[in-house]
């Protein structure tokens, strides 16, 4: 069996993509060091990812949180968000990049869809991208910041943006001309029970979709719309999958998950969209 780190070469192979985040020139991958002309030099893990930050990011996505997630979207509950996805997605779509790609579920997902395609996921956090390493497909899993995309411009023919801030002029940057970025955002419902759980009112609309149409040209949208029922097991993860909940100490989160409801709602706006090429917002949004 190959291991994780002939997997990331494996990727490489298919798609040599990678710009220094220091200088920003191509990068060169000899043994398990990737090195610009400049002479910057970064060493890819036996555990096939690369780090790319130049400085320790703290962060409350943490191991527990991705492990929970995991659970959750092995349960099958985002499986229509990953069919919306890829409906939104065109025929040969090859270079398919996750800008903030936790531990990698989705992005997996969409390559097994797609075999004859090739994939990078970057993540601020490295417990998101050594978990990301676990999944089956080859893919180039970057820890980066997607303010500051390490890879050259033009690479991909779609990028994908799940539930995390983006920064369009980066995605414009990234993107081939007529590269497609698929946005997922959350409607007002989203996880409707753990929010009531904490007293919390609906999710606000209006602002992630506000700074989308302001800085991109929607093409088509699905809205993912269900009530999924959950196990008190199942419950237990959605309480510490989600970020709403990271101000809770670990016995808060458990008292929650002690009241476990009957379903979850899952309410989501999946957008394909372009971007225009003049796209120069330095603005980010907040999901
Ligand atoms: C709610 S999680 C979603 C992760 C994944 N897309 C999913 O749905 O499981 C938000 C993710 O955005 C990542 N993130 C936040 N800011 C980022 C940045 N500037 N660069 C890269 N990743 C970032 C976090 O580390 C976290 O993994
Ligand atoms: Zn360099």
């Amino acid at each position: 069996m190959p291991s994780k780190l002939d997997r990331f070469c494996a990727a490489w192979q298919r798609m040599p993509a990678y710009a220094c985040p220091v200088c920003g020139q191509t990068m060169k991958l000899s043994g398990m060091s990737l090195t610009c002309g400049k002479g910057h030099s970064f060493n890819v893990n036996k555990k096939g990812c690369v780090n790319f930050l130049t400085r320790k990011s703290e962060s409350f996505y943490n191991e527990e949180l991705f492990a929970a997630r995991r659970r959750v979207f092995l349960s099958g509950c985002y499986l229509p968000v990953v069919q919306a996805m890829d409906d939104l997605l065109s025929e040969g779509t090859r270079c398919i990049l996750d800008a903030g790609c936790g531990e990698g579920w989705y992005l997996n997902e969409i390559l097994a869809r797609h075999p004859e395609s090739c994939g990078a996921g970057i993540d601020l956090s490295k417990d998101a991208i050594l978990q990301a390493t676990d999944q089956p497909c080859d893919a180039l899993w970057t820890v980066g910041d997607l303010r500051r995309l390490p890879f050259v411009s033009g690479t991909f023919d779609a990028v994908l943006n799940v539930l995390t801030p983006a920064a369009y002029h980066e995605f414009a940057r990234v993107l081939s001309p007529s590269g497609l970025l698929i946005k997922v955002y959350p409607g007002r419902e989203y996880l409707r029970q753990l929010r009531e759980a904490r007293g919390l009112p609906l999710y606000e609309e209006g602002e992630v979709a506000a700074h989308l149409s302001a800085s991109a040209v929607i093409e088509r949208t699905i809205h993912v719309a269900a009530c999924q029922p959950v196990t008190e097991a199942l419950w237990a993860d959605a309480v510490s999958m989600s970020p709403i909940n990271q101000d809770l100490t670990a016995q808060e989160k458990e008292e929650i998950a002690r009241h476990p409801a009957k379903e979850i709602t899952i309410d989501l706006w999946v957008t394909r969209c372009r971007l225009p090429e003049q796209q120069r917002s330095e603005q980010i949004d907040q999901t």
